[in-house]
C-alpha cells in the first residue's frame, strides 16, 4: 500500500501533530499549506510544499508529485467572531477550498478524506454529553462552513465514492509531550494558551466571560481533548478509510467538560503561580455547556483518550510554553 499522506494545514497546530503520528504509524506526511497561519518550524515529519488549496494548479502539482493514497485535511480559518463579521472569507477558504481540494482528489484518483469538523457545527447543545445524532444547528458562520463540508462529504461518496471521515473535535489542547512543537496561534482565542500567557506575565489577567451559568461554579464549560489524542484519532481513522472500511462521522472529546475557573486552577496547580482573573459578563453566542459522548470513536477506531485529564493536558502545554517564553 502506498503510504503518502496528504496535510492540508500540516503546518498549523492540530495538523503538525498529526504528521508526527502519522510518520511513527508508518506513513509519509506531505503538508500543503499557505503559511498563513502555519509554522516553518512545526513541519518535521515529512515535505512541505507552499501552496493553497484554493489553486488547482498547487494541488495538481502535490497530486502529481507525490500520489497520496488519502487526505487529512485540516486546512480552514477558525475564529468564530471573525466569521461573523466576515463570512465571505469563512465560506471562500473553507467551502470553496474544500472543494477545490474534492475536485483534485478526483482528478487523481484518490478517494479517501478525513476532514476537521467541529462541535461548532451543533450550536446550543439540547442534551449533554453531546451524541453525534444531536440535532445541528450551528450558531455563527464558521460552525455552518463546516456543516456544509459534512453535507458536500456525504454527496460526493454518493456520487462519486469519495469516502470519508468528518471528525468533530471539541476543544483541542496541550501540546506534543515530547515538547518538539505546540500550539502557536496569532491571534490567539484559545483559552488554556491565554491562561498560560498569564501565569507568564505576557497578559495582565485572564477574563472570564460569565460567571453566572448553571454550570458547578458558574463559568462556561468545554471538553479539553488533548492534540496527541486528536492525532491518533486521524491516523486511526485515515487507516480505516484506505482499509476499505465505511465512512463516518465522530465526536473527538473527552466527554469529560471542565469549567474554566477549573482550567485556570490546573494552570496554577502545573505551573505554581498565580493567575490573575478579571470577571466580565458573558459573551453573545457562547453556550454554557459543551461536551462530547465520543463513544462511536472508541466503537468504530478503537480510539480512546490517553490524557482526559485536565492537569495532564495542562502539564504539556505549560512545558512547551515556559520553553518558549511565550
Ligand atoms: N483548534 C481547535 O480547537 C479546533 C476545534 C475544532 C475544529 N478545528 C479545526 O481543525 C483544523 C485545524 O485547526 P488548528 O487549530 O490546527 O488551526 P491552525 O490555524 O493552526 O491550522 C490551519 C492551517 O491551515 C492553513 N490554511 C488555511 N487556509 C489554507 C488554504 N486555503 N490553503 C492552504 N493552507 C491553508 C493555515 O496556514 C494553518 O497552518 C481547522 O480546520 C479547524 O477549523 C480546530
Amino acid at each position: 500500500m502506498d503510504k503518502t499522506i496528504l496535510v492540508t494545514g500540516g503546518a498549523g497546530y492540530i495538523g503538525s501533530h498529526t504528521c508526527k503520528a502519522l510518520k511513527k504509524a508508518g506513513y509519509t506526511p506531505v503538508t500543503l499549506d499557505n503559511m498563513v497561519y502555519g509554522h516553518d518550524w512545526a513541519v518535521k515529519w515529512g515535505p512541505l510544499v507552499k501552496g493553497d488549496i484554493l489553486n488547482a494548479a498547487d494541488l495538481d502539482g502535490v497530486f502529481a508529485k507525490f500520489k497520496p493514497s488519502g487526505v487529512l485535511h485540516f486546512a480552514a480559518f477558525a475564529y468564530v467572531g471573525e466569521s461573523v463579521q466576515n463570512p465571505a472569507k469563512y465560506y471562500h477558504n473553507n467551502v470553496t477550498g474544500t472543494l477545490s481540494l474534492l475536485d483534485a482528489m478526483r482528478r487523481h484518483d484518490c478517494g479517501h478524506i478525513v476532514f476537521s469538523s467541529t462541535c461548532a457545527t451543533y450550536g446550543v447543545p439540547k442534551s449533554l454529553p453531546i451524541p453525534e445524532d444531536h440535532p445541528q444547528h450551528p450558531i455563527n458562520p464558521y460552525g455552518w462552513s463546516k456543516l456544509m463540508i459534512e453535507q458536500i462529504l456525504r454527496d460526493y461518496e454518493h456520487a462519486y465514492g469519495v469516502t470519508h471521515a468528518a471528525l468533530r473535535y471539541f476543544n483541542a489542547a496541550g501540546a506534543d509531550p515530547d515538547g518538539e512543537i505546540g500550539e502557536d496561534h496569532d491571534p490567539e482565542t484559545h483559552l488554556i494558551p491565554l491562561v498560560l500567557h498569564a501565569a507568564l506575565g505576557l497578559r495582565k489577567h485572564i477574563e472570564i466571560f460569565g460567571t453566572d451559568y448553571d454550570t458547578p461554579d458558574g463559568t462556561a464549560v468545554r471538553d479539553y481533548i488533548h492534540v496527541t489524542d486528536l492525532a491518533d484519532a486521524h491516523v486511526a481513522a485515515i487507516s480505516r478509510l484506505l482499509d476499505k472500511g465505511a465512512s463516518m462521522m465522530l465526536n473527538l472529546g473527552t466527554g469529560v467538560g471542565n469549567t474554566v475557573r477549573q482550567v485556570i486552577e490546573a494552570v496554577e496547580r502545573v505551573s505554581g503561580r498565580k493567575v490573575p482573573v478579571k470577571e466580565g459578563p458573558r459573551r453573545a453566542g457562547d453556550p454554557p455547556a459543551l461536551y462530547a459522548n465520543a463513544g462511536g470513536a472508541g466503537k468504530l477506531l478503537g480510539w480512546t483518550p490517553r490524557l482526559s485529564n485536565i492537569d495532564a493536558t495542562v502539564e504539556t502545554a505549560w512545558r512547551w510554553h515556559e520553553k518558549r517564553g511565550r
